[in-house]
């Protein structure tokens, strides 16, 4: 049982809905559960507050800390959704074990989600493109600054209202200097860590004029990883290809569901290393046609210019593309606008 404090009064009233800028506006009320004593404690949904903890708090000092990212859509008669959310539980405590924080149990979050998004239902926008971002997490909170694993934890589910999170095709950079992760570390987790870690990189690639990074293994940097903090997707002639997932790779719900939806429209698919020469020689013979990021956040994002060690590179990117297709196939069954045939979304009760 979860136990239930309302606002007294909703700040709805004061949100500007049709000029959101992403993850800067929440919802009235919050989830929170503290872990302590071995054990997760009494799990409550109260009103959207600050969090104080002492300064020696752990997640201050070595960043235990990870994130999950979920959307929660309104259909035509005000039915809620989310989208495979058993996917994001999952992955949620997958991070969990490499972060060495207590997995949390997956029915008492999933009847969170239930609870505060029929609480918040109304911050659900319904214009094109918006949604509201689910954003549960989970911090180290024991008053210690010994460098071992917390021995307490607050666990936390919030929602912000959102639209589009990018807007247009953009420039990236192929980097060939700094890595995002590395065979045998944490690349996969969603782990606040790797996405501060991109931080200075990126901002080195937006003084140049570029919007992102696309991330090269670790290794070698021959091969691409992720675009930014999406999943990458690429079209060659016909082909679409996404590199398989891996230690270094996040197991997006976008990408795998789109892997799917290629295969049902009947897209020629590879799951496979993609090289970045391939790209070149791809946009040199004009069969590079389609380049994009995957994940919840931005849905598709396309890529219109690729930078290499200094040389920029076209990608076509017609009308017609994989990227649109695909992009209307998720979002209809996102919406409740098309048949929903592998079960992914989940009406919130
Ligand atoms: C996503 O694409 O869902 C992300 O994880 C982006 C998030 C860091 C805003």
């Amino acid at each position: 049982m979860i136990k239930v404090t309302q606002i007294e009064k909703s700040k709805i009233s004061t949100i500007d809905f049709d000029n959101l800028s992403f993850g800067t506006v929440f919802s009235d009320h919050m989830m929170v559960c503290d872990y302590k004593n071995g054990q997760w404690q009494q799990a409550e949904i109260k009103p959207y507050e600050p969090f104080t903890f002492d300064p020696s708090a752990s997640v201050f000092h070595y960043g235990q800390a990870l994130f999950e990212g979920m959307k929660a859509y309104k259909g035509e008669n005000n039915e809620v959704f989310l989208f495979r959310p058993d996917q994001n539980i999952k992955r949620f405590n997958k991070s969990s074990e490499r972060m060495a924080i207590p997995e949390f149990p997956e029915d008492l979050f999933l009847e969170g989600l239930n609870q505060l998004l029929r609480l918040d239902a109304d911050w659900i926008p319904q214009g094109e493109g918006q949604s509201l971002y689910v954003r549960p997490f989970v911090i180290a909170t024991e008053p210690c600054i010994q460098a071992n694993p917390s021995k307490e934890y607050r666990f936390a589910i919030i929602c912000s209202p959102v639209s589009s999170y990018f807007s247009g095709a953009v420039k990236v950079k192929i980097e060939d200097h700094y890595s995002r992760a590395t065979p045998g570390g944490f690349g996969y987790a969603k782990a606040a860590g790797n996405y501060g870690g991109q931080f200075y990189p990126t901002e080195l690639a937006k003084a140049e004029g570029f919007h992102q990074i696309i991330w090269t293994d670790a290794v070698s940097h021959e091969y691409i990883e992720e675009a930014g903090t999406m999943n990458v997707f690429v079209r060659i002639g016909d082909t679409l290809i996404t590199n398989p997932t891996s230690d270094t790779i996040l197991d997006g719900v976008t990408r795998k569901s789109l892997i799917q939806l290629a295969k049902d429209l009947k897209i020629p698919l590879e799951v496979r290393p993609i090289a970045i020469s391939e790209l070149i020689e791809a946009s040199a013979k004009g069969e590079l046609l389609e380049l994009f990021g995957a994940g919840t956040a931005a849905v598709i994002s396309l890529i219109e210019t690729f930078n290499y060690k200094g040389q920029n590179y076209q990608v076509e990117n017609d009308a017609n593309s994989y990227a649109q297709q695909l992009k209307k196939a998720l979002t209809d069954i996102q919406l409740n606008r098309a048949e929903d045939q592998h079960q992914w979304r989940y009406k919130v009760q």
